[in-house]
């Protein structure tokens, strides 16, 4: 079993679909763990959920693309709770620049905008948490990309953005395992395929039509959507003392379409 037994863990995006179910398995492994999202309604909900199953769960409001927001909030974890064992950049996505134009169909504050949830985001947090799991003597970051930087987006939705910031999300996960390893910090990260996760993600979902869905499903080899917990499950597992000799890691879980 994975223990996290007295771990705190910071997740962001947590309130929901992939970070919320990660947050979920953390918190009955033992850990406390810290739900921030730009939604706090919904991230209290995920936090309360928690806590009636007998988990240690604390839901923040954070805005990942905005740096005093990531700064304050670190440094009242920090405060609080004197440490940060893992941390989860799960917050992303095409959220505010969402459409299916050319490239010339963008704009240039919408390209800003994808870029500084995913890259940006993952760099504030970062720079606030590293020098304190120096600290402590060490620490496991994880990072949600997605298959969209590993390769390209088959999305027809919001790609122009996205898949570069996924792609350079990967660039300083390697670059910050390699210069962090001495210090007994690991850095991985995930890349999930598709993935049935939150209300907005099933929505894109379903406003294809039935032939478009089953176009998609026939490109993966294993016929389906990715649930949340299948993704929550290789996060944990990067985390976890289990992966100690792995660093600069990406874990494709996408039901094979990797290979195609
Ligand atoms: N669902 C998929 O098919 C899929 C595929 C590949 C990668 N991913 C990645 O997985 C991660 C989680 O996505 P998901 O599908 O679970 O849900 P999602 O993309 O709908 O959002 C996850 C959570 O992030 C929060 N969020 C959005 N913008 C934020 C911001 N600026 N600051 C803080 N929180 C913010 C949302 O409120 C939500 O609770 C994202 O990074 C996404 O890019 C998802």
């Amino acid at each position: 079993m994975l223990d996290f037994t007295d771990k705190v863990v910071l997740i962001t995006g947590g309130a929901a679909g992939i970070g919320g179910a990660a947050a979920g398995i953390f918190a009955r492994q033992g850990a406390s763990v810290i739900i921030t999202d730009i939604d706090l309604s919904m991230a209290q909900a995920r936090a309360d959920e928690i806590k009636a199953e007998g988990g240690k769960a604390e839901a923040l409001k954070c805005n990942s693309s905005n740096c005093d927001e990531v700064e304050c909030t670190v440094k009242s974890v920090l405060e609080r709770y004197g440490r940060i064992d893992v941390f989860v950049n799960n917050a992303g996505g095409t959220h505010g620049a969402i459409h299916s134009g050319d490239i010339e169909d963008y704009t240039a504050e919408e390209f800003d905008k994808v870029v500084k949830l995913n890259l940006y985001g993952l760099f504030y947090f970062t720079r606030c948490i590293i020098p304190q799991m120096k600290k402590q003597g060490g620490g496991s970051i994880v990072i949600v990309s997605s298959g969209a930087g590993r390769t390209t987006s088959r999305s027809e939705v919001g790609r122009i953005p996205y898949a570069p910031s996924k792609a350079a999300q990967l660039g300083l996960m390697r670059q910050l395992a390699l210069e962090t390893a001495p210090e007994n910090i690991r850095v991985n990260a995930v890349a999930p395929g598709l993935i049935k996760s939150t209300a907005y993600i099933e929505n894109n979902w379903l406003s294809n039509t039935e032939e478009q869905k089953q176009a998609t499903l026939n490109k993966i080899p294993m016929g389906r959507r990715g649930l949340s917990e299948e993704i929550a499950n290789g996060i944990v597992f990067l985390a976890s003392d289990e992966a100690s000799y792995i660093t600069g890691h990406c874990l494709d879980i996408n039901g094979g379409i990797i290979m195609m």
